[in-house]
């Protein structure tokens, strides 16, 4: 869609013409700056991290991070979490609108229809050792699912598009499922169609061959928010990197193992398992001001994992429903004396009460809370990335259509140059 400039911004630099800018409106937030014309004028705009770059327009995601909203489609996380599910928001977050029932019912039977994985795949579970983390195993076999699925790789039909976003969204968990049990030797469980998403998902995670999993219906209600609370959250690292790789014309099984790989890092996705390795490494609750004066120094490179975050400078909506959400887990597990919860709860006190937390705007996030539902669940922590990257999988390949379905250019940043002028080869004596 062609944007209408709705100011001018004019950028005087010494000695120059003025440069006029097109700024442009968005229907929520801050307006843009269009830089893109300053290139033929000799400048390109410097921000590590991009910071205050809008790198693509999209329709499916707001987040104002001052007031603590996030919104999918225009509808507020918190009404989403409590009266939809997760397949319902992977449908919104594709199609722009809620389905009616007929609509919902063909989909969630359409992902149910695509939930085994190729029987050849398992071949390359084994070529893994056991103790290779589950991250490491998703990259590669979501990466190795663009060479089972010849038959929709035309990135330019929407028909294709459309079967690989039911296909990476119906496998994700038999995927990661398979990751976790290959690591402790057990033989995978296939997935089974008369389960809901999450259901299915604790089915294929601690059913056995020799014995079947009763999946509770609290437990499976956390594990869809779970998935719900991270389906999307606009433009973050590893959502750009699915962007980056998707403008590169590749396709998108490589661009999500793209994305899985940069969900990985501990600043990222990776921090849910920060905070479970984090808790145990402080031990007890008496040993927390130690930490948090450990946090402050800063010749220290400690963080409090699940602290901050780059766009809420307030309370992360998605942690408060998790923090919920937590409480009845813990409740229906019969969970009330929980060291590792006595001392997320005493962090969390701490840390909204300290001048350094509190000056710095860093509320506790949503991988604060999400570790230790999964943990009292009983899953393994090495899996709590895998289960982010597994809700991620409908915002990636949300944005990554979006992209696609519109003009687009491959991404190329520029960049401050500041190594050596040229310089004539001389071999060293
Ligand atoms: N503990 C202690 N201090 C912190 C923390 C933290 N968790 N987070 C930020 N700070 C401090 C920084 O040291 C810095 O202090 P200074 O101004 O005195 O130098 C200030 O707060 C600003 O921090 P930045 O790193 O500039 O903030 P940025 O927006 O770049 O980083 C990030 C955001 C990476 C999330 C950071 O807050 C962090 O590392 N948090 C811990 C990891 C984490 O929980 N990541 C999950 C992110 S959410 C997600 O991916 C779902």
């Amino acid at each position: 869609m062609a944007n209408e400039a709705t100011k001018t911004a004019k950028l005087s630099i010494e000695g120059e013409a003025t440069i006029e800018l097109p700024i442009y409106a968005g229907n929520e937030g801050q307006d843009v700056i269009d830089v893109g014309k300053l290139t033929s004028q000799g400048y390109f705009t410097y921000d590590p991290g991009f910071v205050s770059t809008a790198a693509c327009e999209s329709e499916i995601t707001y987040i104002d991070g001052d007031q603590g909203i996030l919104l999918h489609r225009g509808y507020p996380i918190d009404q989403l979490a409590e009266h939809s599910n997760y397949l319902e928001l992977c449908y919104l977050l594709l199609n722009g609108e809620l389905p009616d029932e007929a609509e919902g019912k063909l989909f969630v039977d359409t992902i149910k229809n695509h939930t085994m994985v190729h029987e050849q795949l398992n071949n390359f579970f084994r070529g893994f050792r056991r103790d290779a983390h589950p991250m490491a195993i998703m990259c590669g076999v979501v990466g190795a699912l663009s060479a089972f699925y010849h038959d929709s790789l035309d990135i330019d039909n929407p028909e294709h598009r459309r079967i690989t976003a039911h296909r990476l969204i119906a496998k994700m968990p038999t995927l990661a499922a398979m990751s976790y049990k290959y690591s402790i030797g057990q033989p995978f469980i296939y997935p089974r169609n008369d389960l809901g998403y999450a259901e299915n998902f604790l089915h294929m995670m601690f059913a056995t061959p020799c014995e079947d999993y009763q999946v509770s219906p609290t437990l499976a209600r956390a594990m869809d928010r779970i998935f719900l609370l991270h389906a999307d959250h606009e433009q973050n690292a590893s959502t750009s990197t699915v962007r980056l790789a998707g403008s590169t014309g590749a396709n998108p099984f490589a661009c999500i193992a793209a994305g899985i790989a940069a969900l990985w890092g501990p600043s990222h996705g990776g921090a849910n398992e920060g905070v479970l390795n984090m808790l145990d490494e402080i031990g007890g609750v008496e040993n927390i001001d130690q930490y948090i004066q450990k946090a402050k120094d800063p010749n220290d490179p400690f963080r409090i994992m699940g602290f901050g975050h780059r766009v809420y400078k307030n309370y992360d909506p998605r942690a408060k429903v998790m923090q919920e959400t937590c409480h009845e887990v813990l409740a229906e597990l019969g969970i009330t004396d929980d060291p590792i919860l006595e001392m997320a709860q005493a962090l969390e006190k701490i840390a909204l009460e300290d001048e350094y937390f509190v000056s710095r705007r860093l509320y506790p996030n949503v991988d604060f809370y999400s570790g230790i539902i999964l943990k009292a669940i009983g899953i393994p922590v090495e899996m709590f990335t895998v289960i982010f990257a597994t809700g991620r999988t409908p915002g990636w390949i949300a944005h990554w259509n979006e992209m696609i379905s519109g003009p687009y250019k491959i991404g190329r940043p520029r960049q401050l140059y500041k190594g050596s002028s040229k310089r004539e080869y001389s071999a060293k004596t």
